[in-house]
């Protein structure tokens, strides 16, 4: 009858050694925004125990997408790294995954929303209403001088990334258009620059 309770003392001594064992490291990963729009730029982070341990990590997006981000050391705990969703994300859920040296590794999800096909012909009201004031664009008639994007001839990639995260002196749309103007704006620029 004594049998079960020495067992149980040694699965309870056991057990306090796993736990001991496993607090000696630890990686906590984190993905902000948490909730992502097609086209966003998200940062990757994890609080690292030890701190200094150097750390890899990959992103995979909903879909094929999938990006290894470059080695770093968790300095002072924590560290991060910026990726930019491409332009034609699907929606989904995405993983990013942090492994650190001696310290173990972890996983956080996010969640991504595709845009929607874009409408040129939406698009250019969106324009000459929220960027023709620091843009010239013959089509569009607005003359800006801020950039010229008949000059510069972006790219539709170009275009969701700079309105949707901005850059320098340009604001970020995220939160003033939805993402159907988003993609309508994306979408008409390319179109028309430079002809
Ligand atoms: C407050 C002024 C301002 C507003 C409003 C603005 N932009 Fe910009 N935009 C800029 C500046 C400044 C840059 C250059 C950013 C840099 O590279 O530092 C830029 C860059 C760009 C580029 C990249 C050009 C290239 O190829 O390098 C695109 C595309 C663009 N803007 C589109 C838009 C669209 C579309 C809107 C409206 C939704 C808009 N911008 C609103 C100031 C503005």
């Amino acid at each position: 009858m004594r049998t079960p309770g020495v067992l149980l003392a040694t699965l309870a001594v056991l057990a306090l050694a796993a736990g001991a064992a496993a607090t000696t490291g630890a990686v906590r990963a984190r993905v902000a925004p948490s909730k992502a729009l097609a086209g966003e730029r998200i940062t990757v982070s994890a609080r690292v125990v030890p701190p200094g341990a150097r750390c890899t990590a990959t992103v995979a997006g909903p879909g094929a997408t999938r990006a290894r981000l470059p080695g770093k050391r968790a300095t002072k705990g924590t560290v991060s790294w910026p990726w930019t969703l491409p332009a034609n994300a699907e929606s989904g859920l995405g993983t990013a995954a942090v492994t650190c040296a001696k310290a173990g590794s972890s996983e956080a999800r996010f969640a991504v929303r595709a845009l929607p096909a874009g409408d040129p012909v939406a698009g250019k009201t969106v324009f000459v209403l929220n960027c023709g004031g620091c843009h010239t664009l013959a089509d569009a008639g607005t003359t800006g001088t801020s950039v010229d994007l008949d000059e510069k001839k972006p790219a539709y990639e170009t275009a969701v990334d700079r309105v949707v995260n901005g850059k320098g002196l340009m604001p970020s749309f995220k939160t003033r258009l939805t993402p159907q103007q988003i993609a309508d704006v994306a979408t008409y620029v390319p179109t028309v620059a430079g002809k």
